[in-house]
Parts: C-alpha cells; structure tokens; sequence
C-alpha cells in the first residue's frame, strides 16, 4: 500500500501511509487508538472503495482497484474484524459459506457445505459439529469459525484486527500456533493488537503508526518493548502504572454477604456460591480469575440482570440496598462498565454527548430539565480529561476507533459520581499511553475516596493497580491476596482452583 490517504470529516485518518507485507511473514500493524490501524485494513479489503480514498495497493506487484469486500475477496485478502461478524442465529457451516455458497444446479449444495466444513474445521483445530449454532460457541471457538471461513476463501492474506482481546490465553496460543502454521505454507498476515508481549511473540515485522502516518517498519528481533512503546507513543513510558499515592481507609462500601445465585439457564445449578467480600473506601479491589470463572456473572447480578438469586445481602455505607435493578443501583451508587461496549455500553448511533450523559441524566436535571448547557460542558470536560481522540462531542461513537469508543463508556459512568465503581475489563482495546491515562483517573478517583472494583483478565493490571486481590474460581472465592501477597504465581495457583 503506497501513499493511502483517508479522510472523514474533520480527520484525517490516513496521511500518506506506506505499509508493505512480504510473502508468508507474520506482520503486526501497531499503534495509539485513533492511529489508522483499522482504516487502513478497510482500504486494504475494499470497504472503503478505490474511490473513497488516495494512493495504491499492489498485490504480487499487480495494481488493485477495489470497488468493495467482493472484489478484495476475489484477490484472496481476507479480513477478520475487531467485532466479530458471525450470525449468532445461523450455525457454523451457513455462516462458513454465507455469500460464497456452493451451489449445485442453483440450490446450496448442502451436503459438500458440510463435508468442505468438517474439513476446514478441522484444520483450525475446533472439533464442533457444522450444524452447531454459532450463539452456543465461546469466544475463541468464534474466532476460529471466522478464519475457518476465511481459509474457504483460499485467502493469501489474512487480516485479524485485534483478534485475542477477547481470549483467553490458552484461546490465543492455539490462535497464534495456526497462524505459524499458515505462514510456513506462504500466507501472509497481518495481526493488530495493543498486547505487546503477543505482538513480539509472533511477528516477524513490526510496522508502527502514529496520527495516521507510517512511523516505520522493523524487525521485531531488533526491536525492544521500550522501544516500541516510546515509538508508538512518541515518549519514553518509563513505568506502565502510576505510583500509588493513597492508603485505603478501613471502612467498609460494599458489603456483599452469603450471595447465592442459580443459573438462569439451567435451574438446578448453583452458578454464584456463597460469595462474601468487603471492598473499602478508597481501595482498588482486584477480581482475578479465569475466563468463566463468574466475576462478570456476580456484578451483573448484583445488579439484578443475571440469574436468579437464592441468598444474600448488599450494603453500601452500612446501609442495606434491596431494590435491585441497574438504575437503582446508579441511584444508590454503584456504577457498573461493561466489558462489552458494543453490546450494553453504547448507543452507536448516538453521538459522545448523548451517549456519555446517558446514565447521569437524574443529576443533571433542574426542576425537571436537562440542563443543556451544563451536560455539554461536563460531557466536552471528560472527554479532554479522557483524551478521546475525536473532532468533537458531536461526533457518532461508531465513527470512533474501537478504544476511543472504550473511554467513552469510561467517561459515561464517571459523571454519574458513584460511590463504588466497577470496572469490567477496563483497558480492553486500549492502547499503552492511554491505559497510563486511564490508570491515573483510577488512582485519583480512590485517593478522593470511591471505592473501585477492577475485573480484569490480564494479571499485570491487577498486580500493577490492586490494593488487595480477590480471585474467583468456579462461582466460589478461592482466595483473598493483599498487595504483598499478591503475584502472579499465588493468583495463577488459586484460579485454577488449587490452595496454596
Ligand atoms: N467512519 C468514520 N467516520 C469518521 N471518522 C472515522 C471513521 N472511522 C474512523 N474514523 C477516525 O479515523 C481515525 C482512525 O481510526 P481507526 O479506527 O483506524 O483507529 P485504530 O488505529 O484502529 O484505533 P484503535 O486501536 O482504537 O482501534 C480516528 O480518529 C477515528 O475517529
Ligand atoms: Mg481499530
């Protein structure tokens, strides 16, 4: 790609890049949220057709004008998105071959669909049925359909945007193994992430862009973490996590005792057991555990979305909270951040005002009205202190990049001033300089004395910010570590379900 030049209104999302991926390497695209990652992949796959934006691509020395995915598709590119595009409703092998049917005598040939199915599956390793509904497959086994669909296709390069923030590690190593696998017969790939550690255990070249300009490209041999980082961010980042300044008092905010809950799927089984912690004010609690492990399932019902509850209180400042749906919650204080912001965060069609002042609307109304001029201001003052990357607060959020889009969920619930906070995988999607940001806003909202509640899947977060850890292991607290106790290897030992 020569030379691509993007613009949307008000941004220029794309100036001048060059970005060029050698035959059978595994090629990262790095970059700050708002970079131009994923815009110049959808140049690449002809969602931005060959007359939306300037410069050339080549394949193979071939000059390619795309007028949309069909003909990217034709030239073997095949693209994975940051949001999976799967039909939940369909099942494995109908969404395989959705729009690349095989057809006999002008009807699905569903019987080869099938047998070309198995196959595929087969080779990315998931041994599920094709008639397996695709709203019954977790994560990782989603992400395989999408490149089991992508090697239908015979695709010779293979774009995965972001493809693990939803995996486990497990998931992503059986990811990564394939990819290998697929670079010896020649494919080449282009991989996108914000986790470093993985960007340097699978690319061969690095290539980094800022503000929409090609930095350079490099041998991630020759390349150090540091380095990386101070090229992407354009300064050194001498420590990832911000020194913590405040001591968590000894009172009690959130009081969670002897909280049972059924599955709501299936009824006789006990999904949350007896759960009792305390989080204090001023305290950064940590929630470690396993994907699955039920953190996500405890707080969505405590909010009362999830499951059915069997037994338990909560109290927040010593007061018992029964009411229990997500409004009275906000009321009461407690505001909860999705880990899934395309699902439940945001309106995407919304713009940043409305979708940020979404959940404080109570407190901002006098004598019955939005106050306008009050919620802009509030809503255009977050988004500075947020360092949202963004015209203006009128823009759409889906014209947002995937983690602009994330601190605009963060930003929403800070202006309903909770009390307790909880954070749901909170740096998801987030590139290094701005998880610094993020990381920051925690520390000083503790230090004023809310209490936060951090769930998180990737243990150097919860090592790097957490007062005390908590781990879950299969619905139950496996464990409590406080700060000097917590390491990786104690909080690995009880989320396996092992004592130590
Ligand atoms: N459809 C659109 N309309 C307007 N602006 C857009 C649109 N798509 C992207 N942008 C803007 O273009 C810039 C680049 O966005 P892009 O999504 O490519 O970033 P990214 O590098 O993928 O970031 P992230 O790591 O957060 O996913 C951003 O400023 C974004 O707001
Ligand atoms: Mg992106």
């Amino acid at each position: 790609m020569k030379n691509i030049r993007k613009v949307f209104p008000g941004v220029v999302a794309l100036d001048n890049v060059d970005f060029s991926v050698r035959e059978g390497e595994i090629h990262a695209l790095v970059g700050e949220n708002g970079a131009g990652k994923s815009t110049l992949m959808k140049v690449l796959s002809g969602v931005y057709p060959v007359n939306s934006y300037e410069g050339e691509i080549r394949i193979g020395g071939e000059a390619m004008s795309f007028y949309n995915i069909k003909d990217s598709e034709k030239a073997k590119v095949s693209v994975i998105y940051q949001e999976l595009s799967l039909l939940k409703n369909m099942n494995i092998c109908e969404n395989i071959f959705l729009g690349n049917e095989i057809k006999k005598g002008g009807l699905i040939d569903w019987d080869a669909s099938f047998i070309k199915a198995y196959k595929v599956l087969e080779e990315v390793r998931l041994n599920i049925s094709p008639d397996t509904l695709v709203l019954n497959l977790g994560m990782g086994a989603q992400q395989l359909v999408e490149i089991a669909k992508a090697i239908v296709k015979e695709c010779r390069i293979l774009v995965l945007d972001e493809p693990t923030s939803a995996l486990t590690e497990t998931e992503a190593e059986t990811l990564f193994n394939l990819l290998r696998e697929f670079r010896g017969r020649g494919m080449s790939c282009i991989f996108i992430s914000h986790k470093l550690n993985e960007v340097f255990s699978i690319a061969d070249r690095i290539t980094v862009l800022t503000d929409g300009k090609t930095v350079g490209t490099y041998d991630a041999e020759k390349l150090s973490e540091d380095t990386l980082i101070s090229l992407m961010v354009g300064r050194e980042l001498t420590q990832r996590y911000p020194t913590a300044n405040h001591t968590p008092s000894n009172e009690a905010a959130l009081e969670i005792k002897n909280w049972t809950v059924y599955d709501p799927e299936i009824p006789d089984k006990i999904a949350l057991n007896n759960i009792s912690f305390t989080a204090k004010k001023g305290e950064i609690l940590g929630f470690a555990g396993l994907m699955g492990a039920g953190r996500t399932e405890l707080f969505l019902s405590l909010l009362g979305v999830w499951g059915r509850k069997s037994s338990g209180t909560v109290h927040l400042n010593g007061q018992e909270i029964t009411a229990r749906t997500p409004s009275d919650m906000i009321k009461a204080g407690i505001s909860y951040l999705t880990e899934d912001r395309k699902g439940k965060g945001l309106i995407l069609i919304e713009n940043i005002i409305e979708n940020m002042a979404l959940s404080s609307l109570d407190k901002r109304l006098s004598h019955g009205l939005i106050d306008g001029d009050a919620e802009l201001s509030s809503v255009e003052e977050m988004t500075k202190q947020l360092q949202v990357k963004t015209p203006s607060v009128e823009q759409i959020v889906q014209n947002l990049s995937g983690g602009n889009q994330q601190k605009v969920v963060f930003g929403k619930w800070l202006l309903t001033n909770p009390k307790v906070l909880i954070l749901d995988e909170p740096t998801r999607g987030i590139d290094v300089g701005a998880k610094y940001e993020i990381y920051t806003i925690m520390h000083r909202l503790v230090e004023m004395g809310i209490t936060i509640i951090m769930i998180s899947s990737e243990l150097p977060e919860i090592l790097g910010m957490s007062d005390r850890v908590i781990v879950v292991h299969e619905g139950k607290i496996a464990g409590e570590l406080p700060r000097s106790e917590a390491t990786q290897e104690n909080i690995m030992t009880l989320a396996a379900g092992g004592k130590r």
